[in-house]
């Protein structure tokens, strides 16, 4: 049969396009799939793997159209070959569309809700499926993965085979211009950019060192894969939650016995001996505007930074007799942001601040000391997401007479307040710090 790349031999340029687009993105997906870190230092390739994926759904359905709307020229090998070219062709469709539809199903069975945000930007829905399948799900989309790289190899192998065993220019049936150039050109992209992603992100860790690494996270997050590999029935899950649940918060009793903890309950309940009687009502100070109140967690390798938009309170302080202090501080956990949409969201769900159920958090101070320098040492008990416990601050005050700047730190056992739980948190930090800077006036 004729080879010439007259009109009738190829395909139409929008078929050419979307074969292309797919190839790249599917590089890109494939790599980010193989690499990205299944907790949440890997937040972000979790989304970018979604909002690809999704991406790359909504083009092979585009693209079957195509199909069906344009005709794909003749046929140029019959026989066994040719064949098999078809039916590569037939189950690479197959991938294209059952590949994403299977990640999908994963999200949408996730024990953990994580909304899916295409590009940070677009809300996706979550399908209405059985957590039990989530097991399934995940097997099922990594054994498509897998065939999906061998019919990937099989196709190309296919190709080439045709354009250099066969003679004629083949391959420019399925890409620009007429010569060989332009598809060798795609197809060695192909290849790069999948190979970049791949070693840019660097293969995963194992799990292994996980546990090493992360000491109590591990374990919590160890105990979760126990309780995924046994989805059996939705009761079992359920038992295995509550199990998790137990396991998160012996965790954070047994951080409790830390030596900063055991010093925090000793001093809070020394507080009220401590307490000076009061020489008269300390004066009052109004939190100004424009001040800060972050927070940072170590997330795997890296560091989650985030703030509070809305907060407020009520200080009476006497800087030179600080033990007769009250000092009161509200925050709005909404207004928690770490400047992506979706992680902002996750923040208020169930696992992390159940923001709708306890909106605010409340410090307290039951006992306030100066240590020199203007740097002040404050008890109190932090009350957050329905647990009350010790919690001490430190903070400097500046300036004098009725103005004064306040910068002060306290670090915070997520665990003990249950903020950060199950497989979304399993590479975070036990530690949260929060620092603070405003400017108090009288
Ligand atoms: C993940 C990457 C790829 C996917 C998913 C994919 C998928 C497909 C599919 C489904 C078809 C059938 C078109 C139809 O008749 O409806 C096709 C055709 C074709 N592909 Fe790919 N392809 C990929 C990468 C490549 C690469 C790297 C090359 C270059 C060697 C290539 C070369 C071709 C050629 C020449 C055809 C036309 C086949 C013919 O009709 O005789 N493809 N591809
Ligand atoms: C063509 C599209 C896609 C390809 C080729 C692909 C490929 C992969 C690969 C290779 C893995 C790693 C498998 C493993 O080592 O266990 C993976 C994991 C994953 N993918 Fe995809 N994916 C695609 C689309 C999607 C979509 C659309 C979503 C969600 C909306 C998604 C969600 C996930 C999730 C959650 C995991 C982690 C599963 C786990 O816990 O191990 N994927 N994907």
């Amino acid at each position: 049969m004729g080879l010439n790349s007259n009109v009738a031999q190829r395909y139409s340029s929008g078929a050419i396009l979307l074969h292309w687009l797919i190839a790249f993105a599917l590089a890109a997906e494939m790599a980010i799939g193989f690499t990205m870190p299944m907790d949440a230092s890997g937040f972000a390739l979790v989304q970018l793997h979604k909002s690809i994926g999704i991406t790359i759904l909504l083009l092979s359905v585009l693209r079957l159209l195509w199909r069906l709307m344009f005709k794909a020229p003749p046929k140029v090998e019959q026989g066994f070959t040719g064949f098999l070219a078809s039916t590569v062709h037939v189950l690479l469709y197959a991938f294209m569309v059952l590949a994403p539809l299977t990640g999908w199903l994963i999200v949408s069975s996730a024990e953990i809700d994580v909304p899916t945000l295409l590009f940070g930007v677009v809300p996706w829905p979550h399908l209405p499926v059985p957590q039990a399948l989530n097991h399934t799900y995940e097997e099922a989309h990594e054994l498509i993965a897998f065939v999906g790289i061998a019919l990937f190899l099989l196709h190309v192998a296919g190709a080439l085979r045709h354009q250099f065993m066969k003679g004629g220019n083949y391959l420019a049936r399925m890409a620009p211009g007429s010569g060989v150039g332009p598809a060798l050109l795609l197809t060695l992209g192909v290849f790069l950019l999948g190979g970049a992603v791949f070693f840019g992100i660097g293969p995963r860790e194992e799990e292994h060192d996980h546990a090493t690494d992360h000491g109590p996270e591990a374990e919590a997050h160890e105990h979760d894969e126990g309780a995924e590999d046994e989805p059996a029935s939705s009761g079992e899950v359920t038992a295995a939650e509550e199990e998790r649940d137990h396991s998160t918060h012996d965790h954070g009793d047994e951080a409790a016995a830390t030596d900063t903890d055991a010093a925090q309950e000793a001093a809070a309940e020394a507080a009220p001996v401590e307490a000076q009687p009061a020489a008269g009502p300390p004066p009052s100070w109004t939190i100004q505007p424009g001040g800060s109140l972050r927070f940072s967690v170590a997330s795997g390798d890296m560091q989650l930074n985030g703030s509070f938009g809305s907060w407020g309170g009520s200080i009476a302080m006497d800087p030179d007799n600080p033990a007769t202090a009250q000092i009161s501080i509200d925050i709005q956990l909404g207004s928690a942001t770490l400047g992506d949409a979706t992680q902002d969201n996750m923040l208020q769900g169930a696992d992390f601040f159940a923001t709708s159920a306890n909106p605010t958090a409340n410090w307290r101070s039951t006992s306030v000391t100066a240590q020199g320098d203007g740097r002040y040492r404050a008890d109190g008990t932090l009350s957050l997401k329905g647990v009350s416990r010790p919690q001490a601050i430190s903070f400097t005050l500046s300036g004098n007479g009725s103005s004064r700047s306040v910068a002060g730190q306290a670090v915070i056992d997520r665990n003990a307040f249950g903020v950060g739980v199950g497989d979304a948190a399993s590479g975070l930090g036990g530690n949260v710090t929060v620092n603070f800077a405003f400017d108090a006036t009288r």
